[in-house]
């Protein structure tokens, strides 16, 4: 077997990270920010401008990014972007923001668009820098070489997967974060969790991507509820930002499993957030898990000091899932499907949906047939 690492070039973290913009960009005349209207009316995007404008460089920004945007959405981006002809595109925001950004980056040609690479992803080539800062933790997505859009004709989201859009620098400034509503907060923490246990239990899971989802998980399990309930705890929150970075390095190297398999759909057809979506199908998933995956919960067990090394394997894996399950409950994460209007009349659909994930269902370590798709669908219907 084969394993592949690629990184952006330079990732800057700690106090002021963003303050690195001015150096960076020393010599550039042209840069696009990219953001939503969310994080600009969060004062987010105001010392990343100022430290630009330092640089010297003249500025154009778009705001219209919307949350969990659609293709046709990532196209109007592109469009502008190709317009303007930037240096340097710099994405300051979520998943959303960075995703819409890392494929305008290789799709500012006339020759495609957003639409011809959810068919053909490697039809892409990156033609202009990209410096990502995240303002939530953590899609990962700074870290990946995956771009998610929304496909409405088709109720599905797509995952575009191209290593030209990893990328070239990222910021982790927990300035960033630090005004975070909770239930954003919580649910991306835990999307961050997901890809980490995910990778670490994975088919494609190997020396490098264990690593990351390994030290991922350490940081997360210790700083993701002071992270996400206290304004002031920078240092969690800045943990929390390190920790989602690895988790998008897992993801690129090995890939997440049934968790995120069977969530897209709830994202497609329902409109669910993808943190949500992945936070209440991360329990069930992962007893339904359990004992094809009994070696590695034991592992995380005994890496995290979660209790006597000596115990048997089955003890300490429910032992991780138990402590997931206080994470969920303390950080008042919706458990079930219900108040997001899905009801047990739509769970053949889901279940159709959620076994045409194959990519990501062929890395869950035990096989999911559609009945355990069903009864898994079904746990959090109640
Ligand atoms: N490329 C990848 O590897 C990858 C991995 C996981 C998820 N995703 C994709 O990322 C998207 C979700 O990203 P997300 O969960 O980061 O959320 P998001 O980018 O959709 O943002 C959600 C909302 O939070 C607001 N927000 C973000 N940061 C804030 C802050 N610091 N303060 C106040 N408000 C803030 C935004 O304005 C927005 O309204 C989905 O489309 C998902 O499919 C991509
Ligand atoms: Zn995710």
């Amino acid at each position: 077997m084969q394993y592949n690492m690629r990184m952006p070039k330079a990732v800057y973290s700690g106090e002021d990270a963003t303050k690195n913009l001015t150096g960076m960009l020393a010599g550039v005349k042209k840069v696009t920010v990219i953001t939503d209207k969310g994080i600009e009316a969060a004062g987010l995007t105001d010392h990343a401008l100022e430290c630009i404008r330092e640089a010297g460089a003249e500025i154009i920004v778009i705001d219209s990014i919307p949350p969990e945007p659609t293709y046709s959405e990532v196209q109007n981006v592109v469009d502008s972007v190709k317009k303007e002809g930037s240096e340097c595109l710099i994405a300051i925001g979520g998943g959303s923001v960075m995703d819409t950004t890392k494929l305008a980056s290789i799709a500012s040609t006339d020759e495609f668009g957003v639409k011809e690479l959810l068919d053909n992803p490697l039809l892409g080539r990156k033609s202009v820098r990209t410096i990502l800062i995240p303002t939530t933790a953590g899609t990962g997505s700074e870290a990946t070489p995956n771009a998610i859009v929304a496909v409405p004709e088709k109720e599905l989201k797509i995952g575009i997967v191209n290593p030209e859009m990893i990328a070239d620098e990222v910021i982790l400034d927990a300035q960033m974060t630090k005004n975070l509503p909770l239930k954003i907060a919580a649910a991306t923490g835990v999307d961050a969790l997901a890809h980490c246990i995910e990778c670490y239990t994975s088919n494609k899971a190997n020396t490098f991507s264990n690593l990351y989802a390994m030290e991922g998980m350490k940081l997360i399990f210790k700083n993701i509820e002071a992270a996400c309930l206290d304004r002031d705890a920078l240092e969690a929150k800045n943990k929390m930002l390190i920790a989602a970075f690895y988790g998008g390095a897992a993801i690129t190297a090995s890939g997440t499993t049934a968790v995120h398999a069977l969530s897209y759909p709830l994202g497609g057809k329902y409109h669910i957030a993808h943190g949500v979506s992945n936070a209440i199908l991360l329990l069930p998933v992962m007893k339904f898990n359990k004992d094809a995956c009994l070696p590695q919960f034991a592992e995380i067990h005994d890496a995290l000091d979660m209790g006597d090394v000596t115990a048997d394997p089955e003890v300490k894996a429910d032992r991780v899932i138990e402590r997931m399950g206080e994470i969920i409950t303390n950080l008042q994460i919706p458990k079930s499907l219900r108040e997001f209007n899905v009801s047990p009349d739509d769970l053949e659909t889901l279940v159709e949906a959620g076994m045409q994930v194959t990519r990501l269902l062929n890395n869950n370590r035990k096989k999911v047939t559609p009945e355990d798709a069903r009864r898994i669908y079904q746990e959090v219907l109640v």
